[in-house]
This record gives C-alpha cells, structure tokens and sequence, in this order.
C-alpha cells in the first residue's frame, strides 16, 4: 500500500526496523555487496571503508545558479577545503578548469541539468477583484525540465566514482527525471560506475520524511546506488531505514554553524552514511573550520558540540 494512502484499508501499523542495521555481508557498504569490483572500489573511494561514512563537498550549483554565493572563484574558495573531503561533487566544466587533475579524491558529477533560476515560467493572467495580475502555471515547474547533461564517455574520461542526478519527484517534470535517472544507471552500471540520486524539493512539495521515505525508496528500487535528500527533524531515522542504500544528507540554505552541526550529527546517528554539503562549508565564516569540524562529527563520533568547540578554536588560529 503506497505511504500516502489514508484508506480504511490501510490501518496495519508501519514497521521500519530502525534498531535493526540492514546486513551487507562481505562489504562494508549498505546495499552494495551484491556488486561488481569495479563499483565496489570506486564507492569504496566516495564512502570510507573504516567507518562506511563520507564526507562530500558539493559545489556544483552553478549548474543551474550561476556564481552562488561562495562560488565566485572555486579556484580561491574551494581548492583549500578539498584536503579535507572524501569527494567533490561538481560539473564537469568546474573539474576541467579548476580541479588539479592529481587530486586523489572521489568524484561525483553533476550529469543532468539544462535549465536554469531563471528559464521562464509559464504565465497566466487572472483576475481579483477587479484587479488583473500575472503568476506561473500551477503544477507548471521549469526548473523539473531537466535531461541528462553528459555522456558516459565523459564520465569515464573524467574518471567519475559516482553520478549525481536530480530527481523531481512529485513534480512537473517527475517522468522525465526518473527516466534521466534510470538512463544513466543503465549507461554506468556497464562501467562500474554508481549513479546517486538526488531528491529535489520543489515548491509543491513538503519536505517531511513521508514525502522523503517516498522519493528516496523509488530512486533506490529504480536503481540510485546512493541516494541524497535532506534531514528531517521527525522520522528521519525510518527514511534511512526504509533506503536499501546509502543515504546522504544535503545541508540546504546557510545555517548557524552549530546547527549546521547539529544536523549532521544528528543525521548520522539516524542512520546517514555521511553528508553532501555545499552552503553551510564554503558560505560559513571560516569555510575550512567548519569542513574540519563536519569531518570530526561524521567521521571521529565528535557532537555537535565538540564539533563547534573545534570550529570556533580552528576559527581564532585562522585555520
Ligand atoms: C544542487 C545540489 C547541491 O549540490 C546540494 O543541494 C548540496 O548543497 P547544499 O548543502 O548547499 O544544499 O544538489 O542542486
């Protein structure tokens, strides 16, 4: 029965086993024993083997925002913070201009786009009272109308460990980004490479674990080896218990940096296999503290609180 029904019929309480760990016998990643070599070694280089967590920097958003705040210069904001990651996840355009070509960490690249903060929207006129005005179509979603934006050679050329692709799940656009999703499982999957699907949260949409346990079970069962969504303060534990694959968590809009922290440490205890952030790292006052103080709550077992005491004291050496 599908997680939005309220019928009669559906009465029989949930069960999401969220004591249980999900076994992955033979490899130290969720989901993930059942796959090739190739696969295996290459998530074995986003996710760390000792601990089965990440740490993912995202800066890609200027695939469809332009120079973001942060991003102006990756090559001044965002080299100094890649000692510090797992993995970067990026556009190609950023990888091939910017990123020394003898980094050792992992790749995630950004492989679907083609639209933009500012493609147009669909317009209508209406009428209140009297007075005329003029609004998007309702449902009518333009930043959905994405397809994929590279090939798998690219990806291959590029040396990619994972693919991220923007799912709409919900959306305008829903059909379209799950068959970009699914294509390019097909297309990695024959070179070992993994695909992570990223749930994007669209105006109509509520970001609450009901919608997220949705999103994110559907990009798995379609074939997503990784799936990214954002952290819900309720029932988040039964969105990662309910994935049969790593989840990761975005950080979303700037946040106080303790909070920032709080979130990921939080996260990680209900069951995230690490965090993909771009905003509350390069956007903070000191960006290189605050990716060292995430790195210690992910993968040191630091609380948001020791993570903050390492923040502020990284901050005052300037380091
Ligand atoms: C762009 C993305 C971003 O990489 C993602 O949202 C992570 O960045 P942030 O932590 O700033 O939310 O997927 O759509």
């Amino acid at each position: 029965m599908a997680d939005i029904s309220t019928s009669a019929a559906d009465k029989k309480d949930k069960e999401y086993f969220t004591n249980v760990p999900q076994e992955a016998p033979g490899f130290f990643l969720k989901g993930s024993h059942q796959y090739d070599w190739g696969l295996k070694n290459r998530l074995s280089k986003v996710f760390n083997p000792k601990d089965g967590r990440t740490v993912m920097l995202a800066f890609d958003h200027g695939y469809f925002q332009g120079p973001t705040t942060g991003l102006e210069r990756v090559d001044q904001t965002i080299l100094p913070l890649e000692p510090y990651a797992d993995c970067l996840m990026l556009t190609r355009g950023i990888q091939r201009s910017v990123i020394p070509a003898s980094t050792q960490k992992a790749i995630a690249l950004r492989a679907s786009g083609g639209t933009s903060m500012v493609s147009p929207m669909e317009e209508w006129e209406g009428e209140i009272d009297g007075k005329k005005f003029k609004m998007g179509r309702p449902g009518f979603e333009p930043l959905s109308n994405e397809s994929t934006a590279l090939t798998i050679e690219e990806a291959i050329r590029l040396n990619a460990c994972v693919l991220a692709v923007q799912v709409f799940v919900g959306s305008a656009y829903e059909r379209q980004s799950l068959k970009n999703m699914t294509d390019l499982v097909d297309a990695a999957s024959r070179y070992g490479i993994g695909v992570m699907g990223v749930v994007a949260v669209g105006r109509a949409m509520a970001r609450n674990a009901q919608y997220f346990r949705l999103a994110t079970r559907i990009m798995a069962e379609l074939g997503a080896n990784v799936v990214k969504c954002y952290y819900t303060e309720d029932g988040f534990d039964t969105i990662t218990s309910c994935c049969p694959v790593p989840i990761v968590i975005a950080g979303g809009k700037k946040l106080p940096e303790l909070d920032a922290l709080k979130m990921c440490a939080s996260a990680i205890k209900e069951g995230a296999s690490g965090v993909d952030m771009g905003r509350n790292i390069f956007q903070s006052d000191a960006p290189v503290a605050m990716m060292q103080a995430v790195r210690g709550v992910v993968h040191e077992g630091l609380t948001a609180d020791q993570g903050y005491a390492m923040y502020q004291d990284l901050k005052a050496k300037k380091k």
